[in-house]
């Protein structure tokens, strides 16, 4: 599991002012908190609840609804594989397996450094560039098991 961060309750007061407070923008408050921390920690619900007049019920149910947020810490950069139909076909868990391998974690999982998250996901939009792979907001396409390694590999230089 990826280690825990401080949290800037400045910053998450900013965030939800930039939607003044409008309980209708949940699910993008909750998006801009993951793309500051990869995660939405826990000391952010009360305030959220607090500030949007809402239950913690359905921030929970709105944040394991959405694949792309996530109530738990995640890595730096978040690796989604997709394995939509189109991506499966051309290869998508040959190349799954290949980042398993190299991270050495199973999908759903963390690096112990802390650096990746790997997740399986559906369709990303880009069929016809299949395997694709998305690196935090970067997508790969035409991949195999070789190259999604180096993808990585270029990451986990890019981080020492
Ligand atoms: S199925 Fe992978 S991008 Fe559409």
């Amino acid at each position: 599991m990826a280690k825990e961060v401080e949290i800037d309750m400045n910053l998450i007061d900013s965030v939800i002012s930039n939607y003044g407070g409008n309980p209708e923008s949940l699910l993008m408050i909750l998006q801009d908190i993951s793309d500051i921390y990869n995660y939405v920690p826990p000391e952010v619900i009360p305030v959220l609840v607090k500030r949007l007049g809402i239950r913690e019920s359905l921030i929970y149910s709105v944040a394991t609804f959405y694949k792309t947020i996530s109530l738990e810490p995640r890595g730096k950069y978040i690796v989604q594989v997709c394995t939509g139909t189109a991506c499966h076909v051309r290869g998508a868990g040959k190349v799954l397996q290949a980042i398993e391998e190299k991270l050495e974690v199973r999908e759903g999982q963390t690096t112990r450094d802390s650096l990746f998250t790997l997740e399986a996901v559906r369709c990303v939009g880009c069929c016809a560039s299949g395997p694709v792979i998305t690196v935090n907001k970067e997508t790969y396409g035409g991949l195999d098991r070789s190259s999604v390694v180096r993808v990585i590999d270029e990451y986990r230089k890019a981080a020492s």
